[in-house]
């Protein structure tokens, strides 16, 4: 059931590549929520062209930019500011790519170039991205900025690889930023820790499946699908969450304090 809760805000989504994307589920749900939106993602992402149906659901214009070039950056910021006719009031971040996972190396045995490429894509992306908006003074006061992240950045999950590096960079990145922008125009910077879930970049983890039942088991709420976290994105970009900022917010049904539950205790044993 839509609240209005952002009507009149304009945001920007990165990420959305099809309907399973974090980004995908949070766009349709900012414009039930009343928002006006820009779509963008990588030209080679939009090539697959998955993304005009989102386009279309949502009446929002699509402008390539790879995160990691200032100028495509600079140049989707000025897009949506004509497109909206002025400041932005939210922007997900939602883009995570492994080069090392992708190509099969372990955590021993990186590659270090795939891996600055990584932590480039995965995190410095977002000072990227907050540091365009501060140069053309993009954020309206008060704007709200959340990036996706992954328990991973605070304990050891194995096959989460180099992105456990790069969501604790990210989650870094969250909070020195966030203070900086917070200073000068009280816009809020957050990150949510999501639970797993299937999309492309999920099942890109090896053992997938046995670890998203696992957390399942793991959860007392049970895991976080897509389609909550994107009611728990809008209620941070709505203006209910206004002194919210440099947190890591966990989105996972309970899985991060849970020691251990009965579920995986009887599975356990048998
Ligand atoms: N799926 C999970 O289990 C899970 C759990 C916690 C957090 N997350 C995080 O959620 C976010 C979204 O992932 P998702 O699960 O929806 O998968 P997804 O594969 O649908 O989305 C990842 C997006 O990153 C984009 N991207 C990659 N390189 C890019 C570049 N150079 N420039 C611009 N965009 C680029 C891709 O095109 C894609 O749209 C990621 O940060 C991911 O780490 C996912």
């Amino acid at each position: 059931m839509p609240y209005n809760l952002l009507k009149g805000k304009k945001g920007i989504i990165f990420g959305a590549l099809d309907e399973r994307s974090i980004a995908w589920r949070t766009a349709l749900r900012c414009h039930e929520e009343g928002a006006q939106l820009v779509l963008t993602n990588a030209p080679v992402a939009l090539r697959m062209g998955e993304i005009n149906k989102l386009a279309e659901a949502v009446k929002a214009p699509v402008v390539g930019a790879d995160v990691t070039n200032m100028d495509d950056l600079k140049k989707l910021f000025e897009e949506s500011m004509k497109h909206f006719g002025g400041g932005i009031d939210f922007i997900l971040h939602s883009i995570g790519m492994s080069l090392n996972m992708r190509k099969g190396k372990g955590y021993t045995e990186i590659d270090y170039e795939w891996n600055k490429k990584t932590l480039d894509i995965s995190a410095m992306s977002l000072h990227r991205v907050l540091r365009t908006a501060w140069e053309m003074d993009a954020l309206s006061e008060g704007a709200s900025v959340v990036a996706l992240t992954y328990i991973a950045a605070q304990r050891v999950f194995p096959d989460y690889n180099e992105m456990a590096d790069a969501k604790a960079l990210l989650e870094s990145v969250t909070r020195s930023f966030g203070y900086y922008y917070g200073v000068k125009k009280k816009v809020r910077v957050n990150t949510v820790s999501q639970s797993p879930t299937l999309t492309t970049a999920g099942s890109g983890v090896k053992g997938f499946d046995g670890f998203i039942s696992y957390a399942e088991k793991m959860s007392p709420l049970g895991n976080a699908s897509a389609d909550q976290c994107a009611g728990y994105c809008v209620t941070l970009f709505s203006d209910l969450t206004k002194m919210v900022t440099m947190q890591n917010l966990f989105h996972d049904g309970g899985f991060s304090f849970t020691g251990v539950t009965e579920a995986v205790i009887k599975d356990m044993k048998e």
